[in-house]
């Protein structure tokens, strides 16, 4: 990193020890999944085994990437920025190694580049926040090493084509974390094969629903917390006071133990960090609408977006929030896509007439069907009874079929799904360019609801035309000494 002071891993792996206690409980279950797991039997000896390195180790860090990572290959480090969540992070891998009879030895690291030189060190698991994900990938694949890498991909259209950019250069495989198209029971790619054997006949409008970002409240300058490297956490974007209310508010919940403010878990909240609902929840449930209307290819003509009815918590001049004191993103909208076939993909927080808030819905002149986490239904869904997906029909989704892989559908399979790959160099389920092409109109809905007003996306130019106004926003001015670069 650069502008970086003396490397504090020692200091941290202590701090770590010290916040052990309050990981045990993490460690106990992670390991015991860890210890049962059977799906590690394509890397038989330690010698095969992946050396994992994971990079931020926030809540998806606890809930996902150690979980499920760790059943591949021993935790070689980790790196954050916060030596309270490093501390918590490398406990939590030292029981899973406690209970795998692996050595106890994990690095803990501030700087991620430590990881990085390691030659132990094969793959990279990223669950930073969303404005490091880009520069991070580009350095682990620089370094050798291939990369599981959080949704969104990046924090701009421009990050998308760099990151692009790396992976020809590299060869390094490259899965992004949108597990929709791989777990959760195979609904959502049960969804995509329905659609593209036009299970609703003509489609005539699709719905996304991903909530809406969460209110403002007003959150006073203060002092970062002593553990946490304010500077480095905020990479690429401008220097600016931390923000944090002093109590806890959320106490359940994945938001839960931390106040409001501008950095954990809540910088989803802030344009400058990350993109709201949109890239959040959008960057699941957009791209499964994508993938299964079949427009994640470049030559699907130009998107009009419009943003019927936007909220945001803050006043927007050109695009720009005039606070830094409340998250910013908009907590209510409604917007309408229209795909140059005249298709309407309206993305919304919810759809109170349409009776649901978080998923989405195909119809068509045949029927209707609503998909989301815990369920798929509709009469197009009751008639595949009579009338069932041909046995290829979801394979077919992929670049390359991960289906015939023992756990298609299960928890965790998107992170074995990765393993295989990094062994076979296939192309993972969630690849790059797909998630890049979708992601690009995530962003360009943001840059709509920004603006407050229609903008139209060219998918193969990755730009809006001649709207010098919306174009500004393709790429972002990045702090001196980290900036992205292939
Ligand atoms: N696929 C999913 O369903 C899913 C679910 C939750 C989160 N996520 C994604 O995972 C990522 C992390 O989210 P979270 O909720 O865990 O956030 P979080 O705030 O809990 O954790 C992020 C961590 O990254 C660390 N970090 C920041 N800059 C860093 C750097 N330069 N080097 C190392 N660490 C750094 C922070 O200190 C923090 O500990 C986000 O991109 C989010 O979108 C995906």
């Amino acid at each position: 990193m650069p502008n970086k002071k003396k490397d504090t891993s020692d200091q941290t792996s202590r701090r770590g020890f010290l916040q052990a206690t309050a990981a045990t409980s993490f460690g106990a279950y992670f390991s015991s999944v860890a210890a049962s797991s059977a799906w590690a039997a394509d890397f038989k000896s330690p010698n095969e085994q992946p050396g994992v390195a994971f990079v931020g180790a926030g809540i998806r860090y606890h809930t996902y990437h150690g979980k499920h990572a760790l059943k591949f290959g021993p935790c070689i480090g980790i790196a954050d920025v916060d030596g309270v969540q490093l501390g918590r992070a490398q406990q939590v891998a030292i029981d899973i190694h406690r209970a795998n009879n692996r050595p106890i030895v994990v690095g803990a690291h501030e700087d991620y580049r430590r990881l990085l030189d390691n030659k132990e060190v094969d793959v990279v698991v990223i669950g930073s926040v969303d404005h490091w994900h880009t520069k991070i990938a580009i350095d682990a694949m620089n370094a050798g090493k291939d990369v599981y890498a959080e949704k969104p991909l990046t924090l701009t259209i421009r990050e998308g084509q760099q990151i692009l950019a790396a992976m020809k250069k590299t060869g390094r495989v490259v899965q992004v974390g949108t597990q929709q198209r791989t777990e959760f029971a195979q609904r959502f790619a049960q969804a995509a094969a329905m659609m593209r054997d036009n299970r609703v006949g003509e489609v005539s409008k699709v719905t996304v629903c991903i909530g809406g970002s969460r209110d403002a409240v007003t959150l006073p300058k203060c002092d970062p917390p002593k553990s946490l490297n304010w500077n480095e956490w905020l990479g690429q974007c401008p220097m600016v006071d931390y923000r944090a209310q002093s109590e806890i508010v959320d106490t359940t919940g994945w938001g839960a133990g931390f106040p409001f403010g501008r950095a954990h878990r809540y910088y989803r909240w802030f344009y400058e960090y990350s993109g709201g609902k949109l890239t959040d929840w959008g960057a699941h449930h957009v791209d499964v609408a994508m993938w299964s209307l079949n427009k994640l290819g470049d030559d699907i003509g130009k998107i009009t977006i419009d943003p019927l009815d936007v909220t945001h918590p803050v006043e927007f001049v050109d695009g720009m929030p005039q606070r830094d004191d409340m998250f910013n993103c908009a907590t209510k909208f409604n917007v309408k896509c229209t795909f140059a076939d005249g298709l309407d993909m309206y993305v919304r927080d919810n759809a109170p007439k349409l009776g649901f808030d978080n998923g989405i819905m195909f119809e068509g002149n045949q029927g209707r069907f609503l998909v989301n986490r815990g369920k798929i239904v509709g009469k197009p869904v009751e008639m595949l009874k009579d009338k069932p997906l041909a046995g290829d029909a979801i394979g077919k989704l992929y670049v390359d079929d991960p289906t015939g892989t023992e756990g298609f559908g299960e928890d965790g399979f998107h992170m074995k799904n990765f393993m295989e790959c990094i062994k076979s160099r296939k192309t993972p389920a969630s690849d790059v360019q797909s998630h890049h092409r979708m992601l690009n109109v995530c962003h360009a809905i943001n840059v709509a609801m920004r603006l407050g007003r229609k903008v139209v996306f060219d998918p193969k130019t990755e730009d809006f035309g001649d709207d010098k106004q919306a174009n500004s926003f393709v790429q972002r001015e990045q702090r001196k000494g980290y900036e992205t670069s292939v």
